[in-house]
């Protein structure tokens, strides 16, 4: 464990200056790297993940693009994970963000230091984390861990990140572009984690490769039937809900514990906020599907639409 030191911070320096960079729509820097558009503040700790992390064999990664369910997905795999610790009137979810229980690599465990000491984690370790499939760290691809990947249609996660970084004001050195300027970046691929059907389809050829390594889920499908995707969740987790479990009506308590009314209305979700940066509240908005007919126009759809049959091919993956 240590802090970064400064030959670290020179090579650091000398690798951004090679790197292309743009403003988001919101003001923040972007950096292309390896195909993607990351966000600068992400960049260090992102490396630092990648050179230091090394996971073991019970972790569960849990991968996404911002605002596809990140929160939600935290919440219910927290819950399935340790169960037979906390009762349900016990969860540490009442007291605790989502944010706080499952740690994201670049934002919260290698935001401040290089090469934190994470082996007093109890397992089964949960980190979240928003990079690319090939820009994770090795360790993740190659050791027996899991990785569960949720993502969105991309005109409700277009909609989301608006309000979601209008909201949090990240981006202070410039005045946000409106939005059919911010939406033609998203679909030119230039947005944080973009080009999102790269980012999804990393993921995608991962699970088709190797279910058993990759789950791949989308937010409509936990809204549409929330019972059967926990189920899938657990038994992915090689957890799965013994039929005593299923009996005492488990699967609906920690669903309902997990819930955006319920989440949303408690306290820890409503102040604070995650590194003088993004307010706690500000992940709880509406968690609706088809929200973005309130903002964007059919021609835009129109063009989603295009753009991901072009891009998705016969991949089979599909919105
Ligand atoms: P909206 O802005 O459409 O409401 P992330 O967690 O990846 O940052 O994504 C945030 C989005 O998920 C927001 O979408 C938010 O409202 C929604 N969300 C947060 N918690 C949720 C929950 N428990 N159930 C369903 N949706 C949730």
């Amino acid at each position: 464990s240590g802090e970064v030191d400064n030959s670290s911070k020179d090579e650091f320096q000398e690798l951004l200056q090679t790197l292309e960079q743009r403003l988001n729509w919101d003001g923040q820097r972007l950096i292309k790297y390896n195909g993607f558009w990351l966000l600068e503040v992400l960049f260090r700790p992102m490396l630092s993940a990648q050179n230091n992390f090394k996971a073991k064999d019970t972790d569960v990664i849990l991968s996404t693009m911002p605002k596809s369910g990140t929160t939600w997905l935290k919440a219910l795999t927290f819950s399935i994970a340790n169960r037979r610790l906390f009762t349900i009137d016990q969860s540490p979810l009442l007291t605790s963000s989502p944010h706080t229980l499952v740690p994201s690599l670049e934002f919260n465990v290698y935001w401040e230091q290089e090469n934190p000491d994470l082996s007093n984690i109890p397992s089964p370790r949960i980190f979240a984390t928003h990079m690319p499939f090939n820009i994770l760290p090795d360790s993740i691809r190659e050791s027996d861990c899991k990785i569960i990947y949720i993502c969105r249609n991309p005109l409700d996660q277009f909609v989301s990140h608006r309000h979601f970084l209008l909201e949090n004001k990240i981006g202070k050195e410039a005045d946000p572009l409106d939005v059919d300027e911010a939406f033609d970046m998203f679909c030119q691929g230039i947005h944080p984690c973009g080009p999102f059907w790269d980012h999804m389809l990393g993921y995608w050829k991962a699970h088709l490769e190797n279910p058993g390594k990759v789950l791949f889920l989308k937010y409509e499908d936990l809204k549409e039937d929330i019972t059967s995707q926990v189920k899938k969740i657990a038994e992915f987790m090689v957890f799965p809900f013994s039929p005593e479990e299923e009996e005492q009506g488990l699967i609906d308590h920690i669903t309902r514990l997990c819930s955006f009314e319920s989440l949303s209305n408690l306290a820890v979700n409503n102040t604070g906020n995650i590194n003088g940066l993004v307010k706690n509240s500000s992940f709880f908005r509406k968690g609706q599907v088809g929200d973005w007919t309130n903002y964007l126009t059919p021609a835009m759809a129109e063009r989603i639409k295009k753009l991901m049959d072009s891009k998705f091919g016969n991949s089979g993956l599909m919105f």
